[in-house]
């Protein structure tokens, strides 16, 4: 019986794998809700019915639809800081692990948070901060970093075994954090693994931070997405603590998956000053109603735990999505906003990406701030920016990459230097 369910589950999955469409003329005509006309059907011409209407109502329906939103509960937090041996740094930067402990009667989640800083600063270090894949020790060689504990996503790379890190996993993904580059352009950088606030599987939400809460989510409650933009907040949270940091100079970035999270925590959270989307993809920087590449059923499909219950009902039913995710861009303004693509993540729908970025656009110009001049996507390799949105389009595959990073740091240099 439950192998025939798990041949089911696979035939379903493999059939809408590849009945996805890849081909731009196919894509059904569709009209996407309009970002500046409220619910009750007046248009917004100002900040002030952006910023004290119209905002609100679309933050409301992503967290009622689409993420879930996050249900009241109480914790205490602590933080406990580790210093790590790290002579590689040659005393220009310090390395440390703090531990960001969230407790409550129904028990303890520890996430461990990576933080490497410029030495000697004064109180002023902008910093980037971004949940990572497979634990804080591939992010980096140093062999003093503590090995996760938690649930690794895929388990198909040497250093996992049956989704857990293991010594030869250190500095596996360090491409991915080019630490040298951060550092020397004057940024710290802050990583978790997207595992120690909710592991990255169908648990029926029995783990990770929804643990603490006396029941699992209801069908307008958080999945796995909106959990990890949570645990973001929370290291925001450390940020205010630390006289080192400039909390008002924090960057969140997120790749894939992750950068789904760094967004709708970049949409929740307006501490953050500056937000960035690496191949989010579906349900991330991509347009749900241009159906090319990764679909709403697909994405439900193969991933059940990352959204909440209702965005079920939009499976194949795109167009009566009452939002769309240029709107969630939107959201970041009048903060500035990058999103990134890559050439071959047709997955991801590098066109959709930009369209949503580029359709956020009116609400900047309320602000009174530049906007994208041509509505055509850049060519490869070539980053455009208007100072508030930037965008490229990388040629390669799906990936966060050195070149990407170049582009995040000139952006952020903008604001941050
Ligand atoms: C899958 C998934 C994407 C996701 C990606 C990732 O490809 O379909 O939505 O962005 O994994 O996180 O790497």
């Amino acid at each position: 019986m439950k192998n025939a369910l798990l041949i089911l589950v696979i035939m379903t999955m493999h059939s809408i794998m590849s009945a996805q469409n890849y081909d731009e003329s196919k894509i059904p005509p569709f009209t996407l809700p309009e970002l500046l006309v409220n619910n009750s059907g007046h248009r917004i011409t100002t900040v002030e019915g952006w910023e004290n209407q119209r905002r609100g109502e679309i933050l409301k329906i992503f967290s009622d639809q689409m993420y879930g939103k996050v249900p009241d509960f109480e914790y205490e937090i602590t933080y406990d800081l580790r210093p790590v041996e790290a002579p590689e740094l040659a005393g220009k930067a310090t390395m440390e692990e703090v531990m960001i402990s969230l407790s409550n009667a129904n028990g303890k989640v520890d996430l461990t948070m990576l933080l490497i800083l410029p030495a000697n600063t004064q109180g002023n270090v902008p910093v980037f901060l971004g949940l990572n894949f497979r634990g804080n020790q591939a992010t980096n060689t140093n062999p003093n970093i503590t090995i996760a504990k938690n649930y690794i996503i895929g388990d198909d790379r040497p250093g996992y075994i049956d989704h857990r890190a293991t010594e030869e996993s250190r500095g596996t993904a360090a491409s991915r954090w080019p630490l040298e580059l951060i550092l020397e352009k004057g940024y710290g950088l802050a990583t978790i693994h997207c595992g120690d606030i909710d592991p990255d599987f169908d648990d029926g939400f029995e783990n990770g931070v929804h643990a603490l809460l006396d029941s699992r989510p209801v069908a307008d409650e958080w999945g796995t997405i909106a959990a990890w933009a949570w645990g973001l907040s929370r290291a925001m949270d450390y940020f205010e603590t630390d006289d080192r940091i400039d909390p008002n100079k924090v960057a969140v970035i997120g790749h894939s998956r992750l950068g789904k999270a760094s967004l709708w925590a970049g949409a929740n959270d307006q501490r953050f000053a500056l937000v960035i989307s690496n191949d989010s993809g579906c349900g991330g920087a991509a347009l749900s109603r241009r159906r090319i590449g990764e679909t709403v059923e697909a994405i439900n499909t193969r991933f059940p735990h990352w959204f909440c219950r209702n965005f079920h009902q939009y499976n194949d039913r795109e167009d009566e999505l009452p939002i769309d995710q240029h709107m969630l861009i939107a959201l970041m303004a009048p903060r500035p906003v990058y999103v990134a693509s890559a050439q071959e993540d047709q997955w991801a729908d590098p066109k959709g990406e930009f369209r949503s970025l580029y359709l956020a656009s009116p609400v900047y110009q309320l602000f009174g701030l530049p906007v994208l001049q041509n509505q055509q996507q850049p060519e490869v390799d070539k980053p455009v920016d208007s100072g508030f949105q930037g965008y490229h389009v990388r040629s390669g595959g799906h990936d966060i990459t050195r070149y990407d990073w170049d582009q995040y740091i000139k952006f952020a240099d903008k604001h941050f230097q």
